[in-house]
């Protein structure tokens, strides 16, 4: 069995390489051709996937990269796995979609069956996705092809989590689509579960992820109600979580990143306007989420002014660019908000991050393009006026930071595991 995979990122790697080790064929498409020089000469750019893991599917001829989208017709599957952002108006931006659905129409054949992963609001894939589909092949979907959706489901950062251990959801636009789809993900998933339509697949992935959208708030505004009240909301937590039933923990921090939780929720407000209706828990908890860094700065503030200093002409060094600890993926991070708010407030910014040793060129970053992570060493760190911790990586040594630092804004409770840093420590 031959299947093509297109997008070859976060989900779409690990997912080839999960089919490849299956023993199914993958050929990898992607727009980006240094991505698809580097996977063909066996080598990872993810910093949680091993070159090792590459190099062995590639040398056994189980996977391969392309930027050729004619070679479809080689295939019997094609699952797509491209980006789905919010537009500049935070609209959902499906064109990312569309345009893979324009370049592979023309090519596949006659049975091929299309599977869509990205997350997106119900109808995607049997209005927008099946239009252009059916429009490029001249095609009837359900009878000369099979189309599907299928939510990636993938926890980064958490050496734990396996891709072939996650159970997947599948819809299919008819049930043989469905079926068909179940049984080809069966080859690398050890549990497949199949719904009623794409449409409830589609759904199922943004509660999922609205469901972490609306309880991060909550705990995020309950942390600045404790914290008035003298309470420490991280002891409140490791107190609930004791219960054994009907609680789940959820930490607050210095807002949402990464590319799901503070995008996906807003494709359905969208699409609820259609069918008049509101999505205000969403918009809560967007409102509240997007708080938090203007929060964390005042708590810089409020250190810096209890050392008789000011944000402007401080020198302020953001710890952690990554949105999550252990990666190496700063999409959406919040640390861009605090760079961006300290600097507009006239402070002198740095971070350091040993995931992201320079900030790539990015649209929405464009102004940090270039600029590099400070060293880790004694002399760099007690240079700074405060440091504050974004984002809580295993690597970092919080010993020798609550040694070398002047004084720490904590926004991941990370300096709790460091008892001899009270005094210096800011809980934010
Ligand atoms: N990263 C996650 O943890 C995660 C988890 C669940 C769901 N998702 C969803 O999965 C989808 C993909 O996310 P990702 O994190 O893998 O994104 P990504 O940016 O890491 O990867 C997308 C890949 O698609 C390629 N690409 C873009 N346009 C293309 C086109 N027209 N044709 C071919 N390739 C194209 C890009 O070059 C890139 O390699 C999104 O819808 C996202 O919401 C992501």
């Amino acid at each position: 069995m031959k299947i093509g995979i297109v997008g070859l990122g976060y989900v779409g790697l690990p997912l080839s390489l999960q089919f490849a080790r299956s023993g199914v064929e993958v050929l990898g498409m992607d727009i980006d051709s240094t991505k698809v020089k580097t996977l063909n000469e066996g080598k990872s750019y993810i910093k949680h996937i091993e070159t090792s893991e590459v190099e062995e599917q590639v040398s056994s001829g189980h996977f391969e990269a392309s930027t050729d989208f004619q070679r479809v017709r080689e295939v019997e599957a094609v699952i797509i796995c491209v980006p789905t952002p919010l537009s500049k108006c935070r609209e959902p931006d499906l064109s990312y979609v569309l345009s893979t659905g324009r370049a592979i129409a023309p090519h596949f054949a006659k049975g091929t069956l299309i599977i869509l992963e990205s997350t997106t609001y119900p109808g995607t894939t049997d209005e927008d996705l099946r239009a252009v589909l059916e429009e490029g092949s001249g095609l009837k979907a359900g009878i000369d092809f099979h189309l599907a959706f299928s939510p990636e489901r993938e926890d980064p950062g958490n050496g734990n989590s396996h891709v072939h251990k996650i159970p997947k959801l599948v819809g299919g636009y008819t049930p043989l689509c469905r079926d068909r789809a179940a049984a080809l993900y069966r080859n690398a998933i050890t549990t497949v579960v199949p719904v009623s339509s794409c449409r409830v697949a589609e759904a199922a992935k943004l509660l999922e992820n609205i469901f972490r959208s609306v309880n991060i708030a909550m705990v995020n505004e309950l942390k600045l109600v404790y914290a008035d009240m003298g309470i420490d909301i991280w002891e409140v937590i490791e107190a609930a979580k004791t219960k054994p039933f009907g609680f789940m923990p959820f930490y607050p921090g210095p807002g949402l990143g990464g590319h799901c939780i503070p995008i996906d929720p807003f494709y359905l407000t969208w699409k609820a306007r259609e069918f008049d209706q509101h999505t205000r828990f969403i918009e809560l908890a967007g409102e509240v989420n997007t708080a938090m860094p203007d929060y964390i700065v005042k708590r810089v503030s409020e250190a810096l002014n209890k050392r008789e200093k000011s944000i402007n002409q401080s020198k302020i060094l953001i710890l952690g660019l990554a949105y999550k600890a252990n990666v190496d993926d700063e999409r959406e991070s919040p640390s861009y908000r605090l760079l961006e708010k300290l600097k507009q407030n006239g402070g002198i910014v740095a971070y350091y991050d040993p995931y992201v040793p320079v900030i790539r060129h990015t649209r929405e970053h464009s102004q940090w393009a270039g600029t590099e992570s400070v060293k880790w060493d004694q002399a760099t760190i007690a240079q700074f006026d405060v440091v504050i911790v974004a984002t809580a990586h295993d690597c970092i040594n919080y010993h020798e930071l609550a040694e070398w630092a002047q004084c720490i804004v904590d926004t991941r409770n990370a300096m709790a595991r460091v008892p001899m840093a009270n005094g210096k420590v800011w809980k934010a």
